[in-house]
């Protein structure tokens, strides 16, 4: 028996303006979107902002149902709108951001596991890895490199060639 261990890399930051530049403006576009999710069912309302490739800014928000399960999170929102305006563009990178009725947004939230498995097989469609900034309206930043790194083995494609 072999043992695989797998590292994830986090780089911490105490808040928004130890980013560099460009980070900085993602993260303030994305903690704004925030104001166009519709969640009226979980009051949780998330925004995200990404960099293309070509310099293209795409916004997304979650989007929710009476009927629960149609529900779409902000990420995927995002991504199908940069795919469907800007096709075949890479994701540089995309900030998340959130904010809910308690006025509590201090700490970082991560993506959703299905939004995870998108955003995977979005920078491999691109061929691009995309870094992710997350946080809430306030406090520390999260960064990862790429999407990659947030699910470890991955279902892909290949896989489905066996
Ligand atoms: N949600 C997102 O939009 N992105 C995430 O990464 C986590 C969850 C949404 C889905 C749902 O509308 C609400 O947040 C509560 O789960």
């Amino acid at each position: 028996m072999e043992l695989k261990k797998i590292q994830l890399s986090i780089e911490v930051y105490r808040f928004a303006e130890e980013l560099q530049t460009g980070d900085a403006e993602l993260l303030s576009a994305a903690r704004e979107i925030t104001a166009a999710a519709y969640a009226p069912y979980s009051q949780f309302f998330v925004g995200a902002a990404a960099r293309l490739a070509n310099g293209a800014i795409v916004k997304g928000t979650n989007q929710e149902n009476a009927s629960y399960p149609v529900a779409i999170c902000a990420e995927r929102t995002l991504m199908s709108a940069a795919a469907t305006l800007y096709p075949g563009v890479a994701i540089e990178a995309m900030a998340i951001s959130y904010d809910n009725k308690n006025g509590k947004s201090n700490k970082p939230i991560s993506p959703c596991g299905v939004c995870r498995q998108m955003l995977t097989e979005f920078e491999d469609r691109t061929g691009r890895e995309m870094k992710i900034i997350m946080s809430g309206q306030k406090g520390e930043v999260y960064i990862v490199n790429t999407a990659r790194e947030l699910l470890p083995l991955t279902f892909t494609s290949v896989d489905l060639k066996g």
